[in-house]
Order: C-alpha cells, then structure tokens, then sequence
C-alpha cells in the first residue's frame, strides 16, 4: 500500500504535507518528507503525518521533494524503516508503494558491492541500486528498473537534478503540473485545488519531471507521449463536520447515499449494458476483498435466485490461482470500493485474459478497475475515509439489488420495483437509537470473543458485522452459517458469550431459532437481529434489536447498519480511533 507525493515549486513541505494527508488512507505506520535545496535532506517518523511535523527539519529555499505514508509489508515500524530511504551516498532519496519481490538477492548483489544496508525494507535496494550505477537522473533509473521485479510505484530525488524520477508497474502513481509547479501523488485527488488535469503512468512507463518539462518514456528509454486528462469527481476533503469521526458521519450518510442510487439508476443506461448480453451469459462471477466479497455473497445470492444463472462469489486473492472456470459466456463482476484493491485488480486480469465480459462495481470512477472492466457500475456512496466501509458495503448492496431485479426483468420479464423499494428504504429510519443498542455494546464490551450466526442472506450479514466488529474494536468475532455450529464451534460456547443470531428470512427462521436455541442452553448470550416477533419463548433469555419490515432482499441493509452501529460505538467505548484502526490501511494496493 503506502502513499507517495512529489511536488517542484515554491514551499515543498507546505505542499507535500497537504498531499500526503489525502493519501492517509493508504497507511499511516510511519512517513516521512525529503527536500531538495542542492543537497537532499530527510525527515521521517513512526505514527501519522502530525508525527513528522513534530520533527520536520526546515529547508530554507527548498525547490522540490517527496514524501511517503507507510503501510508496513517489509521491515517493522520504525524510523529506519521509513521512507524516504536513502543510499549510503545520500546522492538518492526514493518513496515507493509497492513490494520488491526480489529484494533478498538485490541485497546479496548490493553486499557483494561493499554496500552497507541499514533498514529491514525491500525498498532500500532502490535508492542503492541508483547509486551502484553510477548514472545520473533517468539514465540511472533506466538501468536499475529491468533490475526489480514486483510491484512499484516509485518516486525518486537526485542530487544531481532539480528533477522528480517516477516509474510504475502494478501500483499508481498519477502527475499534473501548473505553472510553475509539478505535482505527483498515488491517487489524483490528491491534485484538487492544484490542477486540473493530470497524467496517469501505465505499467512499464517512466517520467522525468521538471518545471515546463516533463517526459515519459517507456521502460526502454523511448520517448512517448500522452493525454491529460480532465480532473473529475474528486471533491475538497470535507472533514467530519458535525461529527466526531468518519465512520460515524459515513453510517450517517446511508439514507443519502441510498437516494443517490436511486437517482443513478433511474434510467437503466448502466444495468442495460449489462442487459444487451445477458442471454449469452450462462455463469456469474463476483470477485472481491473483506466487505467487497461480503457484498458479492449477497449480490451473488439475489443474482441466482432472480435471473436462474448461476452465479457464485470468490476472494479475489484465491480467484485467480484456483484456475477459475471463465470464458466469453461468464460475466464477471469487480467489487472494489477503491477501485485499487491489487488482488481485485489482479483477478480482473485472468478474467479478462479468459474472455469474460468484466464489470467494475467501485465507488471511483477513475480508478485502475474502473478503467480496465468493460462495464462500470458506480456505487456512488461519494468519498469513504474510514477504514471500516459502512456506507459503501450498503451502495454495493442497492446495486446488487437493482441489477438482479432489472435483469430480471430484461431476461424473464418479471416485474421489478428495484427503485421505488429503495426509494421506501431510503426514508426509513435505519439508525437505531444509541440507547437501543447499549446491552449489546456491554456484552461484547465484556467477553474476549463474539459469534455470529445466521442462514442464507442473514449469514453474509453476521460475515460482515464480524468483519466490522473485529477491524475496530479488537474483539475476536467470527461468523457461521447457523447450521454449522454443531459441527464444531459449539465447542467454544461458554457462559455469556455473545452470538448474533441474525434471522430476517421468514423460510429460514424457525431452523435458525433452533440454531438460537442450542446456543442458549450451553450459556451463551444470544441477541437476535430480526424484524420479525419472536415467541416469547425463544426471546425470555434473548435479547432482541428489533428491526424495521421490508423487502426480505433488502433485509440485509437493514439489518447492517446497526451492528456497524455498534461497532462504532465499541470501538470509542474502548479508546480505539475507528476511522484508522491498527494495522489496516483503507486501500489495499500490495497482493
Ligand atoms: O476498496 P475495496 O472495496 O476493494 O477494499 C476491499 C477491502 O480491503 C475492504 O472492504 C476492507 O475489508 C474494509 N476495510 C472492511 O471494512
């Protein structure tokens, strides 16, 4: 993962540090800032960006730099860990997002040499391997890149040069210029107020950039050229506002975003590129990562059942080694929030390579994804911070919904009220009152571990609520398909343990009221998550957050939100900072 900036113009750090902190969400273990002023000097710093202004040594008539967030692959969070790294000769500073594959023998090669390396990173190798070559600016790129294998944006300062160096494969990395100013960063949003057009680098491509100046090449040293492109869909970072954290204001933002689909959809130009070849589709496929994948179970189910293909939804990380069946008749569909998840990306590729028709159902319209899938669906939650996705877990599922019950219509002529059910749905009351979900923030707030339980679509709800319960809160939470908890996980029940039973499936509920039931009489605590009255008799020991009644299909928002709620509210209750939790980055962009 990690972010990198690069900015040649009047006060770097001002302008870096700005970058940078857009890019946060891609990690925020470490960072650091280097600046160019004839000679290269460097800053750096374990925690996030405020750290490092803490410590930012000040460059008097600095001209250009780059700096770096961190998501930790190789090497522990520490200073020396942190980029920028630097050769021994401090001729080279380098940030880069990605992972050197071959850094071990890199290093054995640099060794041999007389080098000294002095961080646990892959990245080190770079900024040393410029050094060995003896060459100056591009040259020297030119001839380390065939060197590396693996993924890599990079972005390096040479003494030598008042020029930034960038090449890509596999990672992004995005430039603009304005002016006297040249601007480079991961994501293009990143440009909002500088400029307003930009470059994308492809795989295989360099840059070299100086003021008035900027050349690509390929990874052969050709000169190339290239299009900018118009800076769209990227707003201001709006901040929290009324709200203390991201999350929340996000949860906040559901019953808008939902409208927003609605809005999207209402007339059928995305479902109907879908629906033009759908008769030669005989097999559906959903890729995705965490809550990607969890609202690909659930667009998977709503799919099969609505338009009788058959459909099913993978990891994106096993999809593409399990040598999936996929040919020109399967349509595979891309869950990815950012557009940028790299084994999302990476299993586009194999489809795409195996002739399926591919489908991008991402949030950014511009991103690596969204640009290579045939179709794009857009979720349009508007910017997700937090880590934790709530608003945008709820859009994928409206789009599930709309495509299922519109496809449907085109293949079988059934008929749908997608949009009116949503349009309903958005004007509901779908955040419960803090007082309501209180018992059940205790109960998990007491016990080491937490289960959830459901049957068919209630099952990926208690997959996703655990996902969320765990990523911010720390508690150890696992979901089960009902059915299976006698086939094992009984065994972990002890007296008040908590276990969701979610159970908002009318054919389903008796079985899973057993399941309840089973749980209850070896102790545990069960809190049912359902619209419908439970007997009194499963519920006198229960504990029920009651529900509001809509389409059974639609029950799976309904039914999130508050246990993303409640995750929330866990995670302040025990000091944790949910919109950044430890070890997580919000874009995952290494495989
Ligand atoms: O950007 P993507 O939707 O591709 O991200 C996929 C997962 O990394 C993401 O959903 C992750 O599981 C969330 N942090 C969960 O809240």
């Amino acid at each position: 993962m990690c972010g990198i900036t690069g900015y040649i113009g009047s006060s770097p750090e001002t302008v870096l540090l700005k970058m940078l902190k857009r890019l946060e969400y891609r990690g925020y273990d470490s960072s650091g800032v280097a600046i160019k002023n004839g000679k290269i000097t460097v800053s750096r710093a374990c925690g996030r960006i405020q750290e490092l202004e803490k410590v930012l040594v000040p460059v008097e008539g600095g001209k250009l730099g780059i700096a770096h967030t961190r998501w930790a692959t190789h090497g522990k969070v520490t200073v020396a860990n942190a980029h920028p790294q630097v050769s021994t000769s401090k001729k080279w500073a380098v940030v880069h997002n990605g992972i050197i594959e071959n850094f071990a023998e890199l290093k054995i090669k640099l060794r041999y040499n007389g080098i000294n390396l002095v961080s646990g990173t892959d990245t080190e190798v770079i900024p040393q391997l410029l050094a060995l070559s003896g060459k100056d600016g591009i040259a020297a790129l030119l001839d380390v890149i065939p060197q590396l294998s693996g993924s890599y944006a990079l972005l390096c300062l040479d003494e030598a040069h008042d020029k930034l160096f960038l090449a890509k494969n596999k990672s992004p990395i995005y430039l603009a210029e304005n002016g006297q100013n040249v601007y480079v960063a991961s994501d293009p949003a990143c440009f909002y107020g500088y400029a307003e057009t930009y470059y994308s680098l492809n795989d295989g491509e360099l840059c070299e950039a100086a003021v008035g100046d900027i050349k690509f090449y390929t990874a052969k040293g050709k000169l190339i050229s290239k299009e900018a492109e118009v800076l769209s869909g990227v707003d201001e970072e709006s901040g929290t506002g009324i709200y203390p954290h991201y999350m929340l204001k996000e949860i906040n933002e559901i019953p808008k975003v939902l409208r927003h689909v609605v809005e999207a959809y209402a007339d059928d130009a995305y479902v109907s590129k879908i629906a033009d070849i759908i008769e030669d589709i005989n097999r559906i496929k959903i890729i995705g990562c965490g809550t990607a994948y969890h609202s690909g179970l659930v667009g998977a189910d709503l799919l099969e059942r609505h338009l009788g293909i058959e459909t099913s939804a993978h990891i994106a990380s096993e999809f593409r080694y399990c040598n999936p069946i996929v040919n020109e008749n399967t349509l595979c569909i891309f869950v990815s929030q950012s557009g940028e998840t790299a084994d999302t990306l990476a299993a586009l590729d194999t489809a795409k390579d195996k002739g399926a028709t591919t489908v991008a159902l991402t949030n950014v319209a511009y991103s690596t994804i969204a640009q290579k899938a045939d179709i794009v669906l857009p979720i349009c939650a508007g910017a997700e911070i937090a880590v934790a996705s709530t608003k945008a877990y709820v859009a994928q599922l409206a789009v599930f919904y709309i495509l299922a019950l519109k496809l449907a219509k085109a293949l079988l002529n059934t008929p749908e009220t997608a949009l009116k059910n949503l349009n309903k749905l958005s004007r509901e009351k779908l955040l419960l009152d803090k007082p309501l979900l209180d018992d059940v923030i205790d109960f998990f707030d007491k016990s080491p571990s937490a289960f959830f339980i459901g049957r068919g679509l209630d099952y990926f709800t208690s997959a996703e609520a655990s996902l969320k319960l765990k990523e911010i809160t720390y508690v150890n939470s696992n979901a089960y398909a009902a059915g299976e908890l006698k086939h094992g996980v009984l065994a972990l029940i002890e007296n008040d343990t908590p276990v969701v039973v979610s159970a908002t499936q009318q054919s389903l509920l008796a079985k899973t009221l057993s399941n309840a039931k089973e749980v209850e009489a070896r102790g545990g605590k069960i809190i049912v998550l359902s619209q419908f009255e439970i007997p009194a008799d499963y519920t006198k020991n229960a504990f029920q957050i009651k529900l509001r009644s809509v389409d059974e299909d639609l029950m799976s928002i309904v039914a999130i939100v508050p246990m993303q709620q409640i995750a929330y509210y866990l995670a302040v209750k025990k000091g944790n900072n949910p919109d950044k939790p430890r070890n997580l980055a919000k874009s995952v962009t290494v495989e």
